[in-house]
């Protein structure tokens, strides 16, 4: 753990279907497998999939007798009150406190966010180390972080979404914290080398340069990603046949390696190894240490 505390991960675009809560339980189950306390936080109250993910999960591993190590997990509601500040308020104070105790707990929490502006996605983007941000392989995705010159592809104006990440960067800048490392991932990348790949990869650099981020190694569109979600399982895990409806193939293990390179790109504080496959060990003795927490 670092020092003042678990690092934090947010997951976030406002582009849905990016390729964010896939993300945000690889990241937490790869993290897990190699043995760190993980916890998973997810402020999409509208969609929940990372709660359903997880529970899928769960429920996977009952059904079956597996084990596999979970997560801790929450889920923060938006709050529906008749006052605007009043719920902003409540967000607040509930999604600090949540951070305040789950700080002191893990090693890394994983929040996952909506497609869409909100109070508690801005909380999730203000109180991030790492910014994860996935894009669809396509113009039209890049152009939900910066609009481009369709004719140069040179950016030309910071989008809604990219103006909110800035201004909680600088908002941390001036609190004295460390900034907020932003990292786009290219997600679904076409097998088949395209003009269009290439055009998104040049754009996305220079995306990136104008962001101030950086862009990692992307992951591959595969259909494996599609049977996972029901089964609440992730490359990581150990896939046989019955539970995924067909062999595991190449494709899983490529899948696997694109993302630890993403973790690798990442450039996460680790703890010391032999304290985390210690806690590797005892997780998967511990089967069903995973719990969910419903917070409204
Ligand atoms: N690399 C990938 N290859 C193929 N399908 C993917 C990949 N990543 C995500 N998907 C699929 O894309 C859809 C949207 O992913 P999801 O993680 O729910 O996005 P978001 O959270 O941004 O809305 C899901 O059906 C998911 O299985
Ligand atoms: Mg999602």
């Amino acid at each position: 753990m670092k020092q003042n505390g678990a690092h934090i991960i947010a997951v976030g675009n406002e582009k849905g279907g990016s390729g964010k809560s896939t993300t945000a339980l690889h990241l937490a189950v790869y993290l897990l497998h190699q043995g760190y306390r993980v916890a998973t936080v997810d402020v999409d109250s509208r969609q929940q999939t990372l709660t359903r993910y997880v529970r899928n999960r769960r429920a996977t591993m009952a059904g079956a007798d597996r084990r596999v190590p979970m997560p801790k997990h929450v889920h923060l509601s938006t709050a529906w009150g008749d006052s605007v500040s009043e719920n902003e308020r409540a967000e607040r104070d509930i999604f600090s406190r949540c951070m305040a105790g789950l700080r002191d707990e893990v090693d890394y929490v994983v929040i996952d966010t909506p497609g869409f502006d909100g109070n508690l996605a801005r909380l999730a983007h203000g109180i991030a180390d790492t910014l994860v941000t996935p894009v669809n392989d396509s113009m039209i995705d890049l152009d939900v972080l910066v609009r481009v010159d369709p004719v140069s592809g040179e950016p030309i104006e910071t989008s809604p979404y990219a103006r909110n990440v800035q201004r909680a960067r600088a908002e941390r800048r001036a609190t004295g914290a460390p900034g907020i490392d932003w990292v786009l991932v290219r997600n679904r990348i076409s097998n088949l080398g395209s003009r269009n790949a290439s055009q998104v990869q040049g754009t996305m650099d220079r995306v990136a340069a104008r962001l101030g981020c950086r862009v990692a190694n992307g992951i591959a569109e595969r259909v494996i990603f599609r049977s996972l979600f029901s089964i609440g399982m992730t490359v990581f895990d150990p896939l046989e046949a019955h539970l995924l409806g067909a062999a595991p193939s190449m494709s899983h293990v490529n899948a696997r390696q694109e993302y630890r390179d993403l973790v690798a790109a990442l450039g996460l504080p680790m703890v010391a190894p032999d304290s985390a496959a210690a806690r590797a060990m005892q997780r998967t003795a511990r089967s069903n240490d995973g719990s969910i927490v419903i917070a409204s």
